[in-house]
């Protein structure tokens, strides 16, 4: 009878049946598949074998596709609520839903874009026309995907750090998310290299992404891993590059200890860069060679892709970085999945105004196109407008 539910929920919706990365896939049971190795000796090892493991690997393959990337639109209502601020706009349901209407439907997007996660309220939500947001995502060839973590809190115990909310209930979310055309996920968690980071907050980290991950997959959604290392303080690249290699270290270690499919995960990293208050800049060729260093020290090779986060760059800073480290292969697909670096200058073209919307899309597409072609390595930077070469770095920002 559950099943039989859940699989008209499921039909609900035509266009995600039909869509490429859930073809021959069946309905499965929710909960995993679990494999008793050596029952009689005294160290049996449980392993776990998820059902949804080939949809998994293809949606993660279908996401890290060749010269595409990840949108990143899933902005709380109150973080959505500075952007529209920004530009004079009221944070109201119709005002949010107008500009991720203008998002998604911007023509010919999903040529560059293959994942785009989106906050809960536009999973569930119409766009302006009436079509269903996560309908119009799969006729333009991109997977929807759900940010489900619940935000930041302080962390007792800590030197002022923070910690990440959402774990209680999560497996019943990632299960109607799945049913509502969800196939991928999105958890963020920061650490602060100013305020530490403390061993406290870094396990704490690690282990609540590994959670979420297990419980992600369990559900048939791809878990992106972000432990976003904040671009807070003054400290030079070497120490970045210390702090990210200690965060991924306990990242894959606690992946591991909750039997998590590598080839089913993506990958969403900050750049190894200097503080955004350091004396030192870093040109695109030392951020990359940085990047890839760690990379390569921690992140086996069976994991799809690599989508980093902007993180406060400009528009084109993120893009520079992204080409240099695709100018030679990679054993992953190194790749974006940005929101302030491809929504900035659409947004303000936008200003709220239905005359600008083509306008407005247009620009989301030459930063779309940019991106794809840094995927590829052959970004020149031709043709970039001076407001898409501000930073947007913001002192503690909270997203
Ligand atoms: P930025 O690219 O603006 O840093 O956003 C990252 C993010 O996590 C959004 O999903």
């Amino acid at each position: 009878m559950a099943a039989a539910a859940s699989a008209t929920l499921l039909k609900s919706s035509s266009v995600i049946d039909k869509c490429e990365w859930v073809k021959g896939q069946s309905l499965r049971q929710a909960s995993a598949a679990f494999v008793r190795c050596h029952p009689t000796s005294p160290s049996a090892l449980t392993v776990r074998a998820s059902s949804y493991a080939d949809e998994l690997v293809k949606t993660a393959k279908t996401i890290a596709s060749p010269g595409r990337g990840i949108l990143a639109m899933d902005e709380s209502n109150a973080t959505c609520g500075k952007r529209l601020a920004s530009i004079g706009l009221e944070n109201t349901e119709a005002n949010r839903q107008a500009y991720r209407t203008l998002l998604v439907s911007a023509p010919g997007l999903g040529e560059y874009i293959s994942g785009a996660i989106l906050f809960e309220e536009t999973l569930y939500q119409s766009t302006t026309d009436g079509k269903k947001m996560v309908d119009v995502l799969v006729e333009q060839n991109i997977v929807p995907g759900i940010k489900v973590d619940k935000g930041l809190v302080p962390l007792p115990g800590s030197n002022n750090e923070s910690w990440c909310q959402g774990l209680d209930g999560l497996s019943s979310r990632t299960a109607s998310y799945y049913q509502q055309g969800a196939r991928f996920a999105k958890w963020r968690t920061v650490v602060s290299i100013p305020n530490g980071p403390s061993a406290l907050a870094v396990k704490e980290a690690a282990w609540g992404l590994a959670r979420y991950a297990a419980i992600s997959q369990d559900s048939g959604l791809v878990p992106i891993v972000e432990p976003e290392i904040l671009l807070d303080g003054d400290h030079g690249i070497d120490r970045t590059f210390e702090v990210a290699q200690k965060v991924w270290a306990e990242v894959f270690f606690y992946l591991a200890e909750n039997n998590v499919m590598f080839e089913g995960i993506l990958l969403k990293p900050s750049m190894v860069t200097p503080g955004a208050e350091s004396k030192d800049k870093a040109t695109p060729q030392q951020v990359a060679d940085y990047t890839l260093k760690l990379l390569h020290r921690r992140i086996p090779p069976a994991v799809p892709g690599i989508m980093f986060l902007s993180g406060g760059q400009s528009e084109v800073e993120a893009t520079l970085n992204l080409n240099a480290m695709n100018q030679s292969p990679n054993p992953w697909h190194v790749s974006f999945s940005y929101a302030r670096a491809l929504q900035n200058t659409c947004l303000k073209t936008w200003g709220g105004r239905p005359e600008n919307v083509k306008a407005a899309q247009d620009t989301l597409l030459f930063r779309a196109k940019a991106n794809s072609l840094a995927q590829l390595g052959k970004y020149t930077g031709e043709g970039e407008s001076e407001e898409a070469k501000k930073g947007m770095f913001v002192k503690g920002y909270v997203y």
